[in-house]
Formats: C-alpha cells, structure tokens, sequence
C-alpha cells in the first residue's frame, strides 16, 4: 500500500472539526443504475448529418448517433428498434444472427433479445439494400469476463475530499518529508466503467501537502517495480529546475529526491511533468500543497479538498467497459469526461462533502486539468471570502458566486452554511455537468425558512 504524504516532525493541531453528520439512505440520492437489471437497448432510426442513423433512446446511449453498445460476456441483452421516421428498417447483429423484424411506418417497433456468449466487437446494422453503406450501422462490444469481476479489481481512485491534514499551528520552519509513490492501476472510472490511472500515492488527486514557508521540503518520488511508465514531480511551490521535474525523473523500481525551500505561501498545484505531460496529468498525476503563510489561514470548522481534471478516452461518454485514453483527442483537447477527484460520481454518490449548519466551511479546490479552466460555483452559496488563484498573501475578494480557476492553478473559498439543503459543486460551464463534473455538499441542520421558503413572502417562514 501506499504511504500518503506525511509531515514528519510535530504533530499538527487538529481543527476544531465536529462529528461529521453520517450519510444515510435519505440524503444519498438514489444513483438509477443497476447494472444488474436486464440490459435494455433502445434504438430509434433517424437522418443525422444527411445520413441514415441509428439514435439511442435513454440510458448510457441517450442521443448518441450508432452508440456502440458495450455489455459483459454471459449477459442477456435485449434490443428494441423503433421506427423513428417511416422508411422501412431493420437491425441485425452480425455473428451473433439475430434480428429484428421489420419496422413499416413511423412509430412501428420490435424487440428481440441474445445472450452475449461470444466476446469480441460485432457490427449492428439495418440489412435493407443500401441502408448499412447511408450510415446504419455500429457496434455491439461483447468485453470477455464477468461485469462483477471487471467491477471489483477496479480500485476506487477517488481521493476523499474530507482527506486534509489539519493546520500547522505556531511553530518555526522545520523539514518536513514528503514521500510520492507514482501508482499506476486499474480504477473505477464510472458504473461499469474502468480507467489505467496513474497517480501519485492511489488516489486522484495526490494528497494534500501542507507546509509552513520556509519549510524545507524533502520528496521522495518512488516508482515501483511493475510500472509501465517514467514518473516525476513538478511542484509550482518550488523555486529551481522544472520545479523538481529535472531531479525526480524516475524510471520504474528506482526512487529519487529532491530538497526544496517552501518561499511563497499559498496554494499550489504539482503535478508529474514526464512527457507527454499531458498525458501523465490527464491520466490522474495531480495534486496541491499549501504552504501556509506565518500565522497560517483564519480557523474554519471544516476543510475540504477539491480537484477537477478532464479525460480522453477512445469510448464516448457514458460506454461500459474499459476505457482507452486517445491521444488524438488529448491533442486537439476534446475530452469525454470532466471529473472532480477523478471519477464520475466521486463527490456525488461515493464521497460527498458532509457538513452541518452554522459552520464555516473552506474548499481548497484545484484544476490539474490538462487543459480546461474552471468557472467554481457552489449552486446555492455564495463564497464570503476567496482568495483568487490560490494567493492568501493578498486579501481575499468577498461574497463571489463563480470564480475562475486555471490549469496548474488553484483557489481557495471559505464560506459560512447559514441554511441544511444539498448544495452542487460545479463548473459554471454546465456542459460540463453531463459528462460527469458535479459534486455535493450535505448540509445537515435546520432548513431555515427566513433565508429561503417556498411561497410568498406574506406566507412567511414556518420557523
Ligand atoms: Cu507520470
Ligand atoms: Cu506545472
């Protein structure tokens, strides 16, 4: 296992943290998948781009031209065709010889159903003459083994958000030892939905370093045996060559460290800086230090660590199976997935920021990217106090509702929970939010109608 990155000398003071509320089955949104439910494919014919399509209807597959359908070896898929714009179709999977029968008239439909025996990649298309060449056709993709088995030796790669180590505390500057160990592993990237992740200590973001200025910070980058890849670190904390890139380059089963002066405070990003660095950063190799000013930052209740990053993956959005990162896409910065730490679903259904009414709350948040600018909000809050691009020198902007967040740069946003509810983590470019970039904070505690209630003010607040 991985050690995390650990301050070496004097424990921390913790912060005055109460219990977090414990997630029960009320506040966890129901997540309306279950993969073990009997796999249902809807088909509807259709013109797209002056061709004859295929269209999925609802699910993974919604609105997406010949999905390519993607199901586990041993499982029972039914398909359903619908006649989408009255010309005669149908849909037959190659191989497998199973068919629809023929849909005549706008609104006809016909189902038929298979046991996916066979792995491997079998066309669908419509066998009238000529509509396979206009564009009828795609993909059933049949992944050999069990779903529950490609399920379980998938890691959960998402770094808790509630994973912050507590404030410095008054103390001198002293050395503090860091160690990174770059893992590369199988994790799960979405239901039924696996990614090769490279990371820095199995999570994604890395951890949460934090320092005081002018700590000496001591980091040892170890690459285990049995990695694919080279791996090293680029810290924005560090004055000196490629932040540290030049010292860490680190061929699997060695380990190299580097020594740098923690000069600025603030908050920082590192990330691996291998080429292609892109790749390496998409892949999962980000993560922040704080380096804490003198006297640290104002006392807040609760902290919280929030990193977003985006992946390109060959398989579009939403498909089952194990992704392949597509380099053509890293290049020309067309990602599938928007992600805060690292998988869909991470801080929604998996790990939620939990936190209780009348408390001040801090978001160190992050873009690792590779290549995307964040626009923070928190639907239904308003930040107190942010300290833009990560600078706690500077004083902080007050009462913001959206701020923007670079690449390889950061934030920091403190605010008070004056009302309970369920409050969204987003990227204000909500596009975004349908490839998987949204994540919640529970509030528990009073719902206080004075700050909001549903009705007319003359109605009042009920309490
Ligand atoms: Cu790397
Ligand atoms: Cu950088």
């Amino acid at each position: 296992m991985a050690t995390e990155a650990t301050p070496a000398a004097g424990e921390q003071a913790a912060p005055t943290t109460p219990a977090a509320p414990a997630a029960t089955a009320a506040n966890a949104p129901d997540p309306g998948v279950s993969y073990h439910a009997p796999l249902t494919y809807t088909l509807k014919t259709g013109i797209a781009g002056g061709r004859m399509v295929y269209i999925g209807v609802g699910g993974t597959i919604d609105g997406q031209i010949n999905p390519t359908i993607t199901v586990y070896e041993g499982e029972l898929v039914q398909m359903n065709l619908i006649n989408g714009e009255g010309a005669e179709h149908d849909l037959f999977v190659d191989q497998y010889n199973v068919r629809s029968s023929k849909v005549i008239g706008k609104n006809a439909s016909s189902t038929f159903s298979f046991l996916a025996t066979k792995p491997g990649e079998f066309a669908y298309f419509c066998t009238i003459p000529g509509h396979r060449q206009a564009g009828m056709e795609g993909l059933v993709r049949v992944v050999a083994g069990s779903r529950a088995a490609a399920e379980s030796d998938a890691a959960d790669i998402v770094r808790d958000p509630g994973d912050v180590p507590g404030p410095i505390g008054p103390r001198q500057p002293e050395v503090v030892k860091v160690e990174l160990d770059t893992i590369e592993l199988q994790g799960k990237l979405d239901n039924g939905a696996t990614y090769e992740y490279w990371t820095f200590n199995g999570k994604v973001p890395g951890p949460l370093i934090r320092v005081r200025v002018g700590d000496t910070v001591e980091v040892k980058l170890k690459n285990p045996e049995g990695s694919v890849m080279m791996h090293s670190v680029d810290f924005h904390a560090a004055t000196g060559p490629g932040g540290g890139a030049h010292a860490t380059q680190t061929e699997p089963g060695a380990e190299n460290t580097v020594t740098f002066k923690a000069m600025k405070p603030g908050v920082f990003v590192y990330h691996c800086a291998t080429p292609s660095v892109a790749h390496h950063i998409t892949n999962g190799m980000y993560g922040m230090i704080v380096v804490e000013p003198e006297g640290g930052l104002p006392q807040v209740d609760r902290e919280f660590y929030v990193m977003q990053g985006e992946l390109y993956t060959v398989e579009s959005f939403g498909t089952r199976g194990a992704m392949e990162m597509d380099y053509d896409k890293l290049i020309s910065e067309r990602p599938e997935y928007f992600l805060f730490n690292g998988a869909v679903e991470a801080l929604t259904k998996r790990h939620p920021l939990y936190a209780n009414a009348g408390e001040t709350v801090r978001i160190f948040f992050g873009v690792g990217g590779p290549n995307f600018t964040s626009s923070f909000h928190v639907i239904g809050e308003i930040f107190d106090n942010v300290y833009t691009f990560g600078s706690v020198t500077s004083p902080p902007i007050t009462n913001v509702q959206t701020i923007t967040v670079p690449p390889g740069g950061s934030t920091v946003v403190d605010f008070k929970l004056d009302r309970a509810g369920t409050f969204v983590l987003v990227d204000h470019a909500l596009s975004r939010a349908e490839r998987g970039l949204a994540g919640y904070l529970i509030v528990e505690g009073p719902e206080n109608d004075a700050i909001m209630h549903t009705g007319t003010a003359d109605q009042g607040p009920k309490n």
